[in-house]
């Protein structure tokens, strides 16, 4: 045993310093040296070795293993975030890509249906609570995004926490930094795709007035809203395009955003060492 914790030490020690095969050479070298010197044994050398090319396989397994990328779709009322989120879903899973459709507010839960009631008007609740409310329906999805992220499936959200700050701050009395608060710490998204397209040209996609955030002024609050809490995972793309136009662009963006975060850790939203994604007040 004392042996074995030996080897299992130096892996240990040497993993995050060396690369893999440094580390294993170093590991099998010192048993051997102690091996000739203490336990001689074949059978031994044989059981330890073994140990250590388990070792040695779970960690290049891990090192292989991609998490997922976290994209989310942001812009104003009708810009088509759901459209492209679907089109989106539908060719990565033509390509055999792992993914899932989250949708913000997540209309199924408890907390979901209050938040329905509320935007379909059939009640009412204090700005501030149901602020809260919007951003307890995004932890409430948080333990099954990061599994889903950690396990290698990618997400596409239509709509997430930027949105939560951004209808919120478009309220009288309500600042940025006050409604970022609650979401801080969610997972941070990879890319955001920001689907810009005036209020005018919007409104000629669809009827405005529908639900209560629904209007015209209270849609540009928003959209000047949106503008601050940019940072650079965002990517501003120009909606006024043909469905199919736009899908190929993000379909794109997308793609390389997958490859290139695959072996990076999953981030926090808003974490207050995180200078970059501080707000322009
Ligand atoms: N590029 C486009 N050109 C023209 N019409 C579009 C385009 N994209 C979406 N539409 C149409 O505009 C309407 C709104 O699209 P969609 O529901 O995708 O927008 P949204 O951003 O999800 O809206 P909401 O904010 O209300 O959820 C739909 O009728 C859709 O078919
Ligand atoms: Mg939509």
């Amino acid at each position: 045993m004392t042996l074995l914790r030996r080897y299992f030490g130096i892996m240990v020690l040497f993993q995050n310093r060396v690369p893999m095969a440094a580390a294993y050479k170093l590991a099998v070298q010192g048993h051997l040296t102690t091996g000739r010197t203490g336990f001689g044994g074949t059978c031994q050398h044989r059981s330890v070795r073994s140990f250590l090319t388990d070792i040695v396989n779970n960690q290049a397994r891990l090192c292989a293993m991609k998490r997922g990328a976290l994209i989310v779709f942001e812009g104003g009322d009708h810009s088509g975030k759901t459209t492209q989120c679907t089109k989106l879903i539908h060719a990565f899973e033509s390509a055999g890509e792992k993914v899932k459709l989250f949708k913000f507010p997540d209309r199924t839960s408890t907390i979901g249906q209050m938040i329905n009631n509320y935007l379909g008007s059939k009640c009412e609740i204090e700005d501030h609570s149901v602020h809260l409310l919007f951003s307890a329906n995004r932890w409430e999805k948080q333990p099954r995004m990061m599994e889903l992220l950690e396990s290698g499936t990618t997400l596409i959200v239509d709509r997430y926490a930027f949105s939560g700050v951004a209808f919120t701050a478009a309220k009288p009395g309500f600042a940025i930094e006050w409604c970022k608060q609650p979401d801080i710490g969610l997972p941070r998204p990879d890319l955001v795709c920001f689907l810009t397209l005036d209020t005018e040209a919007a409104a000629k996609r669809g009827t405005f007035g529908g639900e209560r955030y629904e209007r015209t002024d209270f849609q540009k609050k928003v959209m000047n809203n949106f503008e601050k809490l940019k940072d650079s995972t965002w990517k501003e793309i120009d909606a006024d395009k043909s469905i199919d136009d736009l899908h190929k662009e993000i379909l794109d963006l997308a793609t390389t955003t997958m490859a290139s975060v695959a072996q990076n850790p999953i981030e926090k939203l808003w974490m207050p060492d995180d200078t970059e994604t501080k707000c322009k007040m």
